[in-house]
């Protein structure tokens, strides 16, 4: 198994184009590590630059101490799934994932031995005579996937590998990804801007944005104490709730809504602790699902109007606004809500996010 260490790596197109600034992040010997990011964060660029595609401006890459920077991508020893599968549509199943051994000019009956292998690990013994052009979306994944694991590489890199695959079978692959993974223990790089598979798939995410990274922590830490407000409303869905307001001190602490007067309760430890002051400008982040109804009307809750209802079977969305801006309040489909509907909410105090005027994270009460 191998370490890879992408040390202060910055990339620059022609023309300028910046599109990696400075990342560092380490992909311990058989983690499952996920790059996650918007379109255009510079995903891809960092996974080509791993196989050797793309040069390094600046910055190193290390395969354990090895530094990898000016070798060639054959010498790499790395195995790539692209998102479009990129295979060869005049050669068969068989052929296709044989490829990166009959390149090596492996005896043939070792090949046939190999390729039968892989292909029943990944449901494909019954295809091996067909043509790519002849096979589903999942299938051709699963080709591409087996030419990959067929090199057994020092390192699996994956690139989107699931975005052209319905919703059905995303999951699906999802599971027969990790289930591979933990079989073989390779070292992986898994590249997605979809959060929830980023979620799922990665023991510790690297979330980035404009080419910089934002935060790197498993995922509950990411979900839990997100690092600024781009990763807080980036990590979630439905997304945060971000309300802008002030701290007020006075008998304990609370949050006032500038505009609306809405408050929420602090814990009061946050002044005493120093994390806050009074008339502090800052932006509270409530995810969904944090908000707990009230029946008995107190000073502390918000009164809000519902403006959307969105079922989804289990549960429901509710969407108010606050200055302007779409909130929403995640809830049983059991209260019988309709649009127009007033409400009063509270915050769930364990579950509030402090961030302050810059956008980075004060604290989370989680
Ligand atoms: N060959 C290139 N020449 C110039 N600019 C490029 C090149 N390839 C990518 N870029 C730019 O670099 C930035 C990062 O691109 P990259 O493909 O790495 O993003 P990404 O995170 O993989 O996005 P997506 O999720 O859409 O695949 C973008 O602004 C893109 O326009
Ligand atoms: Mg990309």
């Amino acid at each position: 198994m191998t370490k890879v260490t992408f040390q202060n790596v910055s990339k620059t197109y022609p023309k300028g184009i910046e599109a990696v600034k400075q990342v560092s992040f380490e992909a311990a010997k058989g983690d499952l590590l996920v790059l996650v990011g918007p379109s255009g964060c510079g995903k891809s660029t960092i996974l080509r630059m791993i196989a050797g595609l793309e040069d390094i401006s600046s910055g190193r890459l290390y395969f354990d101490s090895e530094l990898m920077n000016d070798k060639l991508p054959r010498q790499r020893d790395v195995g790539m799934v692209f998102q479009n599968y990129a295979l060869y549509p005049h050669l068969t199943v068989f052929e296709n994932i044989a490829f990166p051994l009959t390149i090596k000019k492996i005896a043939k009956k070792e090949i046939k031995k190999l390729v039968e292998e892989t292909a029943k690990m990944l449901g494909l013994d019954d295809l091996l005579s067909r043509k790519p052009k002849h096979l589903s979306g999942g299938q051709r994944q699963r080709v591409a996937l087996g030419r990959a694991i067929i090199k057994k590489p020092r390192v699996f890199l994956f690139d989107e590998p699931l975005s052209n695959l319905d919703a059905i079978l995303r999951v699906q692959m999802r599971s027969e990804i990790q289930n591979l993974h933990r079989k073989f223990g390779t070292t992986s790089i898994y590249v997605t801007h979809d959060q929830v598979e980023a979620m799922t798939m990665g023991s510790k995410l690297v979330v980035l944005n404009h080419g910089i990274v934002q935060q790197i922590d498993t995922p509950e830490e990411v979900y839990q104490n997100p690092a600024n407000l781009f990763v807080a409303g980036f990590i979630g869905s439905p997304r945060m709730n971000f309300f802008e307001g002030a701290i007020s001190i006075r008998k304990g602490v609370s949050f006032v809504e500038s505009g609306t007067g809405n408050s929420f309760k602090l814990p009061n430890d946050m002044a005493a602790a120093g994390y806050v002051g009074n008339s502090q400008a800052v932006t509270i982040g409530i995810r969904p699902e944090s908000f707990t109804l009230e029946k008995n009307i107190s000073r502390q809750e918000i009164f809000v109007k519902i403006t959307n209802i969105e079922y989804v079977g289990n549960e429901i969305f509710c969407y108010f606004r606050t200055n302007e801006s779409n909130k929403c309040l995640r809830c049983s489909p059991d209260m019988k809500f309709e649009i127009g509907d007033e409400v009063a909410l509270k915050a769930d105090p364990g579950k509030i996010t402090i961030f302050d005027g810059k956008g980075d994270l004060i604290r989370s009460t989680y």
